[in-house]
């Protein structure tokens, strides 16, 4: 943080000599939609540096976990030509915007930067369309975790679970002992996310990537598919009545507070669990979730840049694609929102057992062939197969549509979003 504050008075007194009182050098319009405790915290950090530079920040934040409103916002402001700086914008969608010309081009950044060296290529390859830099990652997000609060088992006589049988087990006795075994928000892509999650742990990475990266039809309309919708019904009787349109940060919530056991979540829960000053292994733990040890389904976070004409606005975008590959802004960020840093050969001694335990499951994972890409949060898939399954596991969990009856439609339904 020494290093942090040191390059914040730095960098205010140049743009303090060179400026006038109150004038900026440049803007950046950012669009994300990162507004929960954890996230808003964890974005203020690339406000402050921006800032620090010289820059203003015009903050567009568009509510709504997984980004599905923010991406509509975004498709109508690049519609009418008046797209913003940066956009969040992350996986093969940054292709399908490369496709429509209005990304801008960082490699002399990137170069600067040395970017190539200092990001894995699994990251690298995703910042860039057409072999250049158009998008810069800022962390690497691991979906399939389980926050479990150990005081609500405890109270339960249950043990936490490693398996989907265990789960069961567990949430029968939660249940029983008057509280609510799992915190779900009923959302689309929350229904997916935990989804997801129990074909990992069901199926394994062959059959997880088999099924949401190839879009293999007899994969998707096959038995392991339909024992995975029925694991998720299960995990469905074990929420409360009031889940429906839940948000997911008032899910995770519930689990801080010990009225829920468990959460099935990406680790930007933890972003919330350290907003409330809890501390894992003590107040929380953190574990894979059931049968997905090993395992790491990955969701990287990244800022794709639109072309502006301003020389100063470009100038200001730069700065903002060079802040967001600094160690600085890489530790400080991560720290608030859960997740590990993008950026190679970064020391995790400041962070806690979770996120190690993220950092060196990423890299083990990345060599027995179990890193695999989160289908609910747009690492798979382009954004209209990703739409196809969010609709059929949606209208699966809210329904009493059958399991054979759900995998059937899922194959279809990707078939026809291909
Ligand atoms: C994800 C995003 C995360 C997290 C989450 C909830 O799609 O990658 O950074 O914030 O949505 O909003």
């Amino acid at each position: 943080m020494k290093t942090l504050r040191k390059l914040t008075q730095l960098t205010t007194l140049t743009c303090c000599l060179s400026l006038p009182v109150g004038a900026w050098a440049g803007e950046v319009e950012v669009l994300h939609w990162w507004t929960s405790g954890g996230e808003a915290k964890s974005v203020a950090v690339l406000k402050q540096l921006l800032e620090d530079a010289g820059h203003k920040w015009q903050d567009m934040a568009v509510a709504g976990g997984g980004g599905e409103s923010a991406m509509t916002v975004l498709k109508s402001r690049v519609v009418s030509g008046d797209p913003p700086t940066a956009a969040q914008i992350k996986g093969p969608t940054i292709q399908e915007w490369g496709d429509e010309g209005t990304l801008t081009n960082l490699n002399s950044v990137a170069k600067a930067g040395n970017w190539d060296q200092l990001l894995p290529k699994v990251v690298s390859d995703v910042m860039k369309y057409d072999g250049n830099y158009v998008a810069t990652p800022v962390n690497v997000h691991r979906v399939n975790w389980m926050w479990a609060n150990p005081a609500v088992f405890e109270k339960a006589g249950a043990k936490i679970p490693t398996t989907w049988e265990e789960f069961a087990v567990a949430a029968e006795k939660i249940q029983a002992a008057g509280m609510i075994p799992v915190a779900h928000g009923g959302q689309s892509w929350q229904d997916a996310t935990t989804f997801e999650s129990i074909v990992l742990g069901i199926g394994g990475a062959d059959f997880f990537n088999k099924a949401f990266v190839d879009l293999d039809s007899k994969t998707l309309n096959s038995p392991t598919m339909v024992k995975s919708f029925d694991m998720l019904r299960t995990v469905q009787k074990y929420t409360d009545k009031d889940s429906p349109g839940r948000d997911w940060n008032l899910a995770t919530a519930m689990v801080i507070k010990g009225e829920a056991g468990m959460q099935f979540m990406g680790d930007w829960a933890k972003g919330e669990f350290t907003a409330a000053g809890k501390k894992p292994g003590k107040d929380y733990v953190c574990l894979p979730a059931p049968g997905t040890a090993g395992a790491f389904t990955f969701n990287i976070d990244s800022f794709a840049m639109f072309e502006v004409r301003d020389r100063s606005a470009k100038q200001a975008q730069n700065d903002l694609a060079r802040i967001i590959m600094e160690p600085e802004f890489q530790e400080v960020f991560n720290l608030n929102k859960g997740s590990i840093p993008a950026r190679l050969g970064m020391s995790m001694a400041k962070f806690d057992s979770c996120a190690k335990d993220s950092s060196a499951e990423f890299v083990s994972s990345s060599k027995t062939g179990q890193l695999v890409p989160s289908m609910a949060h747009g690492m798979s898939t382009f954004s209209s197969v990703q739409g196809a399954i969010y609709d059929t596991v949606t209208a699966f969990f809210n329904s009493d549509m059958s399991s054979r009856d759900a995998a059937r439609k899922l194959a279809s339904a990707v078939q026809g979003a291909k």
